[in-house]
Order: structure tokens, then C-alpha cells, then sequence
């Protein structure tokens, strides 16, 4: 490996080895398992003090890149070949099942189609499996007969819960402790459950209009009547519409308003909370991608504005980690917590032990900032090649809400999505179209496009092809 010798421009030591170490890898000069030079030779190579390259190990550990095994040495920990497929400098694009990283099915399945533009779909091949399934093997190997193969506790296992309060304080501005932390199989189930144990049929409960249809299926089996609430440039927009019933449930994705992609304001949320306040009503905070924000940083969660106890924020691990997990999680009063646990008890008790410890130990020996890191910097570029590659179709379609999530929207003129989204079906694209967001009339057209799972040549194709069929479609109308 070659190397540094000075301080160059302030960069202390520790971060140049670093830095020299992660390109390695991320050039694919360094494979998975490769072992890195010892930390004595090294140091004397580079002329610097041992301690500075354990530390810069240590680091690069904790970041995801490198495993260190007592006695053994230290590993290069991802497979930056199968993780970016088509990088320009990796060569060919994907790794089939007898090279690195991507097992049989997997890559069966990937041949199987991309994601298309559909919402709400994170990158699955970019995901570090090595290092989830080395974890995994370690728990195994540990576990023996031990609590993670028996029922558990339906509030969850306490070191995931633990290891969720310590991040969603740090970098959600939620305020909560692991007591307040109950682990659910999905967002969609935390929703089932806070809307079976808070409700009565009958109960109002606002939703975004156009909005999330999950919520309103889960309010509406819990017998609440819903009530579509419009939306402005600042979320939620109820004041100055007098007629509105008083709310006993509110529903919203302050975040990355699912599906126009708007933040809500600060002001638009005190306000909110003093609604909330005013009429004893419960807010469920959904915040389903709020981890990825691209342009600006990201604003307190409700939860942590909240001084009476009246958030419930929802997070999943569906769009940080993958939707096959099942893990998600809901912050709530600690005095709901025994009704939530009685109510996923006569449900399906609790989700997979084993998986809770995977997902604890990735939290908390790094992995999972590594990995939430990483896939910004990826999901921003993608972004950016999705605004490029639609600009031509700029005066057919506006994109907005793109400063954050897995998807932003493409707003198209009166009359254009019953013509144009058949079409687009029909020519192969994957769509899915405001419309069946809206529960009352239909306030605006137009779609959701995805861009995180798809690289950047997949975004640049399934654009060329809607626009083509936009344009096809436009001309014999
Ligand atoms: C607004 C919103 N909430 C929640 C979810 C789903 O999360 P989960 O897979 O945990 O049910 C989605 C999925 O796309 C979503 O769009």
C-alpha cells in the first residue's frame, strides 16, 4: 500500500491512514477477507507511531469497512465490486453468482428486473451482506440454547431498543429512553396496533390528503372515520378550514410528506402540537425515510417538540436496512407501552430474536451509521442523475419534494395522468400515480418516481423510455 509520510493541509495522521485505507477499498484494490498489512508493520512503513494505525483501524472497524479478529489481523470487511455494480472504475456491471459477494439467488433475482421508478424502494444490492451475515454467524455461534431461541418479550429485545433511543437522539432529536421503545414486524403493524389500542369506531382521525394509504387502511380497520386534511408548501394545512371535525387522531409524515415530498415547517409543527394539545388528540409521526435528507439538515422530530406526551413517532428499518426485515419500532409514552405489549401479544407476540441482535450489533458497533452514511452520498447522486435525466421533460413534468427520500414527485398538468399512466403501464415503466393517493377529490396529477434502487444508467434508461412514451402519447391525443 502505498503511503503518506506528513501532515499534509492539518489532516492528522489517524484520518490520512484512513482515508488512504477507504480508497483502497472503494477502488476495489482491496477485495472482501483481503488482509491488511499488520499494525506495527504498517506503522513502521508509514513512520508513524503504532497507536495511530490501531486507532485508524479501530475506526475503519467501526465505520463497516474492516473486521479485526484477535490473533488474526485485520480483513477487509465489504464487497465494493457487488456493492456498486456499475461504478466506472469497477469494470463490467454486476457480479454473477460465481464471483464475489452476490449469492445464486440473489442474482436470480436481480435479473428479474430492477425496481423500475417505484417508491419507496431502497438499494438491496448495496447493502453490506458480509458484514450482516458475519454478525449473524457470531450471534448464532453465541447463542446456543439461549433466550434469542425462546418467546420473548413483546416490547422487544432492550439492547435493539437501546441501541434505537441512543440514535434516535442523536440524530432525530427524538427524547426518549429505551423504556419507551417498542420493536414491531413493520410501520404498517405499528400503525394496526396504535390504532386498535388508542381508538373507539367511530373516532375521527385526520390524514394527509394526498397521503399515505397504509395509514388510512390501518385507521380504517380500527373503525375510525376518516377526515382528508389538504396540504400547502408546509405540510398539514387545517387552519382556516372552520367545517373540519375535532380530531381524536392525526396522521402525518413531517419529515418527507409521503407522497409530495414537502418538510414541514417549524411553525406548521408547534402549531400542530398545540392543536394536538387543544383537542386531547394523538399524533402519529411516521417518519419512513426521514434518515435520508440530501439538501438541508433535517429538522427535530415532532416527538422531540413535544411537551405533552401526545407523539407517537413510528420509524421503520424497511428503507435503512431492507423491507424483508421486518423491524420497525414506535417511541411511545412509557404509560401505553403495557396496552401496545397486550395488544401485539394477541397479535403475533413479537418479531424474530435472532433479528433484533443482528440489528442491535449492526447499530451499535457502527455499522449502521457506516452504512446510513453511505447510502446518502449514493441515494444523492442518484437523485441528481434522476433531476438530469428528466429535465427534458420539464414542461410536461415538475419534479418536486426531491430534497429528501427514496422518491420525489412528478407533478403533471390537469388531465395528463388518466391519459398518460396506461401508457406508461403498458410500455413496461413501474409506476405508481398520485391518484390512488388522494382520499378526497383529486387535488393534484401526476407520480411518484423512485430513484434509489436503480443506478445510474437503470435511472437514465427508465427515463429515456417514459419520456418517450410521454411525448408518443401527447402527440396523438
Ligand atoms: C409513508 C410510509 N410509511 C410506512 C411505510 C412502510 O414501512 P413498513 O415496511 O415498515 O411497513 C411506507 C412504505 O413505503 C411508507 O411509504
Amino acid at each position: 500500500m502505498p503511503l503518506l509520510a506528513q501532515d499534509a493541509a492539518g489532516v492528522s495522521l489517524q484520518e490520512q491512514v484512513c482515508r488512504q485505507v477507504r480508497a483502497q477499498i472503494l477502488q476495489g484494490n482491496l477485495g472482501v477477507g483481503q488482509r491488511l498489512p499488520a499494525s506495527r508493520a504498517l506503522a513502521m512503513e508509514l513512520g508513524v507511531a503504532r497507536v495511530t494505525v490501531e486507532a485508524a483501524y479501530a475506526r475503519l472497524e467501526a465505520e463497516g469497512y474492516v473486521n479485526r479478529k484477535v490473533g488474526a489481523g485485520t480483513f477487509v470487511a465489504i464487497d465494493v465490486l457487488a456493492r456498486f455494480p456499475a461504478r466506472p472504475t469497477g469494470g463490467t456491471a454486476i457480479a454473477g453468482p460465481s464471483q464475489r459477494g452476490l449469492s445464486m439467488q440473489r442474482t436470480t433475482l436481480k435479473a428479474e428486473g430492477n425496481a423500475g421508478l417505484r417508491a419507496c424502494i431502497p438499494d438491496m444490492r448495496a447493502f453490506p451482506h458480509e458484514i450482516w451475515n458475519a454478525l449473524q454467524a457470531r450471534i448464532l455461534r453465541q447463542a446456543g440454547h439461549n433466550a434469542l431461541m425462546e418467546y420473548g418479550d413483546p416490547q422487544g429485545h432492550l439492547p435493539l431498543r437501546q441501541a434505537i433511543a441512543a440514535y434516535l437522539a442523536q440524530s432525530r432529536g427524538v427524547r426518549c429512553h429505551a423504556g419507551q421503545v417498542m420493536i414491531l414486524a413493520s410501520s404498517q403493524q405499528a400503525l394496526q396496533l396504535l390504532a386498535l389500542t388508542l381508538l373507539d369506531a367511530g373516532d375521527t382521525a385526520w390524514v394527509e390528503d394526498p397521503g399515505y394509504h397504509g395509514a388510512r387502511a390501518a385507521l380504517q380497520a380500527a373503525g375510525a372515520v376518516l377526515q382528508a386534511v389538504p396540504l400547502d408548501e408546509e405540510g398539514l394545512a387545517w387552519q382556516g378550514n372552520v367545517k373540519l371535525p375535532s380530531p381524536r387522531m392525526i396522521y402525518v409524515t413531517p419529515s418527507h410528506q409521503y407522497p409530495l415530498g414537502m418538510r414541514m415547517s417549524l411553525a406548521r409543527r408547534m402549531a400542530l402540537l398545540e392543536l394536538a394539545r387543544q383537542h386531547k388528540a394523538w399524533i402519529i409521526e411516521d417518519d419512513y425515510d426521514g434518515e435520508y435528507q440530501y439538501d438541508h439538515k433535517p429538522l427535530p422530530a415532532l416527538q422531540g417538540l413535544d411537551d405533552a406526551g401526545c407523539v407517537l413517532y413510528v420509524g421503520t428499518f424497511s428503507k435503512v436496512l431492507f423491507p424483508g426485515l421486518r423491524l420497525a419500532y414506535v417511541v411511545a409514552p412509557e404509560s401505553l407501552i403495557p396496552a401496545l405489549s397486550s395488544a401485539r401479544r394477541a397479535c403475533d407476540g413479537h418479531s424474530s430474536y435472532l433479528q433484533q441482535a443482528v440489528t442491535a450489533d449492526f447499530i451499535s458497533q457502527g455499522h449502521f451509521g457506516a452504512h446510513l452514511r453511505r447510502m446518502r452520498l449514493l441515494y444523492r447522486s442518484r437523485r441528481d442523475c434522476l433531476l438530469e435525466a428528466f429535465s427534458p421533460l420539464a414542461d410536461q413534468l415538475q419534479l418536486v419534494g426531491f430534497e429528501s427520500g427514496l422518491q420525489c414527485a412528478g407533478l403533471l398538468p390537469a388531465g395528463h395522468e388518466a391519459l398518460l399512466t396506461p401508457a406508461a403501464r403498458a410500455a413496461g415503466t413501474q409506476l405508481r400515480d398520485l391518484r390512488s393517493a388522494h382520499l378526497g377529490p383529486q387535488q393534484v396529477e401526476g407520480w411518484m418516481l423512485g430513484f434509489a434502487g436503480l443506478n445510474h444508467d437503470e435511472i437514465k434508461r427508465e427515463a429515456i423510455r417514459l419520456i418517450g412514451t410521454v411525448r408518443k402519447t401527447l402527440v396523438k391525443a
